[in-house]
């Protein structure tokens, strides 16, 4: 973790302030259903009738493997010689629970895996219910495979139809993207305005279009609006935190994903700040999280008092977002925070119990103005004497090897140091170089990767696999990026300089196919942007996810 905030904290510019408009409407007023009618929750993972398509294409099943996801990687496509990011992920679909909850897997007609978590009221912030044998009732009719253990109810039993009506738009949804992963080559493409997903940078393009077009019609996110700025509702919006800040922003100010009326959300924003929390309540050198933990804690007790739907799907359904490194220590505030809530996380690493099945990664994007239209592009390779690039601190599991080995060898193609010569632009560096390393600092992430992808340089991650690259559940990573092992970076000359020109220059072209998807615009979002990119993944998530209604 980094030891100090205070660094980024002069450059720091709220969003209250550079841009206007904020919180629009969040005095709303809104009358809630009172039903505190607790149901049993089943997580759900889906699985298709055919076991040849069993691994949907963006659930990293417990049985998956590469081969499982041959039949949805593009044909023809695919980096030479590089790392499969879906291969570390084999213990992806379990969601960790506290306390007495049980974790099940169940096999069900021989084929499909569903991995079906069963729960009771938890037992840490509630007295143990007593299981009545009228509580056992059995799963619904359409999916008899799931096993439903249900909580006695604090309350007279009620249908949520409302519930129910959401679950069943997802399960269309659910099937229509299924089915587009099918035969996908057989199929004209979908019409749309602004772009058509295609080529090798998608696992499986036409997919992804077909789940991007049925987020757009169906998903309806609910922002909380207890809770003052600057911690809630409110967050960086410049500085290397700029995606925390900018997304709550964003999401404050949407109009089609957002709804005001949490019976229609599909999915639950919990729009507070770790960035926020750092600035205006960590005591600095205390190296003490309990208040920022604390901070999360009382906030989801407050939410879970007010309304239902937190009990009822014990977080599942709800997401919380954070750059900081620390995003993922305070997200164990709460238990089912951490386990079953979608956490968006800028420090992704899945040596620390992010998830990839239901958490989603950040990408970190080190925004110095509103806009980064401006600062995008680059020359083509030829005009690229450099073969590598780096330039940075000496910190972090990852930098030390990197630059003992490379800072001091003297090779003029590869340029590692810490800092730069006075007068040496960095973005320059970057433009003039064919390769850009991109090892994470104290955590994972690194603003690195989206700056090699704005300005044309071929990113190359260095870690040891357990880096959860930002979406990766639609995006090819293999074919536009070198991933690297720490073991192997005395090789990295070796390795970098093996890609034949005319291989690199079409890793450099899905390098500026893919940017829009890390663009961050001023003023509102667009589509296929960062922004919807994140909504994207939650979305993919929130689908994974059943809720079921008491019945
Ligand atoms: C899962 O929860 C248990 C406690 O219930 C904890 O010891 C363990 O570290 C958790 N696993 C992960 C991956 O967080
Ligand atoms: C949710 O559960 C908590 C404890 O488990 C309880 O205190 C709270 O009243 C419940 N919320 C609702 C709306 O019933
Ligand atoms: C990921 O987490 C593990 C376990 O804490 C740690 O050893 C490793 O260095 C981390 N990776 C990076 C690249 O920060």
């Amino acid at each position: 973790m980094r030891a100090t905030v205070s660094s980024t904290t002069s450059s720091e510019t709220p969003c209250l302030l550079c841009l206007h408009g904020h919180g629009r409407g969040r005095t709303a007023a809104t009358a809630y259903a009172v039903a505190a009618c607790l149901v049993a929750v089943t997580f759900l993972a889906l699985a298709a009738r055919d076991p040849r398509t069993q691994a949907f294409w963006f659930l990293y099943s417990s049985s998956s493997s590469l081969s499982s996801f041959a039949s949805l990687q593009p044909s023809g496509g695919g980096g030479e010689y590089l790392l499969v990011t879906s291969s570390s992920y084999s213990d992806g679909g379990r969601r960790n629970r506290t306390g007495k909850e049980v974790l099940e897997e169940v096999q069900s007609d021989g084929e499909d895996l569903l991995l079906s978590l069963t729960d009771s009221i938890p037992a840490t912030d509630a007295p143990e219910p007593q299981p009545t044998p009228a509580a056992l009732a059995p799963a619904p009719a359409t999916e008899s495979s799931d096993e439903v253990i249900q909580a006695t109810p604090q309350v007279p039993r009620r249908r949520d139809v409302k519930l129910e009506r959401l679950e069943l738009g997802l399960a269309k949804a659910r099937s229509a993207i299924m089915e587009a992963t099918r035969n996908k080559d057989n199929r004209p493409p979908l019409a749309d305005k602004d772009y058509v997903p295609m080529g090798p940078i998608y696992r499986n393009a036409y997919a992804f279009h077909k789940s991007y077009l049925e987020m757009e019609k169906l998903f309806k996110v609910y922002v909380y609006e207890e809770g003052e700025p600057p911690v809630f509702h409110d967050g960086p919006c410049r500085s290397i935190y700029s995606t925390e800040g900018r997304f709550i922003y964003s999401m404050e100010m949407e109009s089609r994903l957002r709804t005001r009326d949490p019976d229609l959300a599909h999915a639950f924003f919990l729009p507070f700040s770790i960035v926020k929390m750092v600035m205006m309540i960590y005591e600095p050198n205390s190296h003490d999280m309990g208040p920022l933990k604390r901070t999360v804690s009382d906030y989801i007790s407050v939410l879970s008092a007010k309304y239902p739907y937190w009990n009822r799907s014990l977080g599942a359904d709800h997401f919380m977002l954070s750059c900081h490194d620390w995003g993922p220590y305070v997200s164990r505030a709460n238990g089912h925070l951490f386990g079953n809530s979608i956490r968006v996380l800028c420090n992704a690493n899945t040596s620390e119990g992010f998830n990839p099945s239901k958490d989603v990664s950040l990408p970190e994007i080190n925004l110095r103005s509103d806009v980064v239209d401006r600062q995008v592009g680059g020359p083509s390779a030829s005009r690229r004497p450099i073969l590598a690039f780096f330039a940075g601190g000496n910190h972090g599991p990852v930098r030390p090897a990197l630059l003992a080995h490379w800072k001091d060898a003297g090779d003029p193609d590869v340029r590692v140091s810490e800092y730069l010569p006075r007068g040496v632009s960095y973005t320059g560096m970057m433009r003039r170089s064919r390769f850009c390393l991109c090892p994470g600092g104290y955590e994972v992430a690194s603003p690195r990767l989206a700056e090699a992808i704005y300005l044309e340089c071929v990113p190359v991650v260095v870690d040891d696999g357990e880096y959860a690259l930002p979406f990766a559940d639609v995006l090819n990573w293999d074919a536009f990026a070198v991933r690297l092992r720490v073991a192997d970076i005395p090789r990295l000359k070796e390795v970098l300089s093996a890609v034949s020109p005319r291989q690199y220059i079409r890793m450099q072209r899905r390098v500026r196919a893919v940017r829009r998807h890390f663009m961050v615009h001023g003023g509102a979002p667009r589509r296929y942007d960062a922004f919807h990119m994140i909504l994207h993944s939650v979305w993919l998530r929130r689908l994974n996810v059943r809720i079921a209604a008491e019945g």
